[in-house]
């Protein structure tokens, strides 16, 4: 039998724990060990985007406020975290369906979007719109704006209501973790 997928959006509040731990584990599942607490923290405060087989949950994506600087302005930004599909139902449309469901709010509420790709799925963001970012990458620390050029490459933009220099410097917000 076919199972019917939805994929339905919630803030974090509007989740309950069994649901934020089912999230969790599956993201776990999905990058065998490497999610860190840190990463799973930066997932959370935002728009969720949940595929749903039944009571089973296969797919996650979040989207969460940052800023980021760029052409002298600190630009609203939606940043998508935590994307991933159980393995056993990928290539099916569900990761997606998902981005749709983000893309919308990236496009109704931010200056643009934003968020690092791994490198297997570069693709398919680029597939999707998102543009690689090809200028220098930073983040703004305590210390000052610190270059983060192991990134370059790898960050993807989704631009909205601003013109970008993709060529140009894009800076990140300061967190605990993976800067970007
Ligand atoms: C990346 C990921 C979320 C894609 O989910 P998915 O459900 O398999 O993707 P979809 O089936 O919705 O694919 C949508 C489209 O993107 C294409 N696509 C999917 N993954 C791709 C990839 N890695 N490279 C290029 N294109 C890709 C598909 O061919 C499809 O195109 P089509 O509509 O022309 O057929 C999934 O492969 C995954 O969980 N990967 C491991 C975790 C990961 O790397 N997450 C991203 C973190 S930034």
């Amino acid at each position: 039998m076919v199972q019917v997928i939805e994929v339905r959006t919630a803030h974090t509040a509007d989740l309950d724990a069994a649901t934020l731990k089912a999230a969790r584990a599956l993201l776990d599942e999905v990058f065998e060990g490497d999610m860190t607490d840190h990463d799973w923290e930066h997932a959370l405060g935002g728009v969720h985007a949940l595929a749903w087989e039944g009571t089973e949950l296969i797919g996650h994506a979040s989207l969460v406020q940052r800023q980021l600087l760029h052409g002298g302005r600190a630009l609203r930004t939606g940043y998508v975290e935590g994307v991933g599909v159980r393995a056993d139902r990928r290539g099916r449309g569900h990761g997606a369906a998902m981005m749709d469901a983000l893309e919308r709010v990236v496009r109704g509420a931010y200056e643009i979007g934003a968020l690092a790709a791994t490198d297997e799925a570069a693709g398919f963001y680029a597939v999707r719109g998102w543009r690689v970012w090809q200028g220098p990458s930073s983040a703004l620390t305590p210390t000052g704006i610190q270059p983060t050029e192991a990134e370059d490459g790898g960050i993807y933009v989704l631009p909205v209501t601003v013109t970008l220099d993709l060529s140009g410097e894009l800076t990140c917000d300061w967190r605990d973790g993976d800067l970007w």
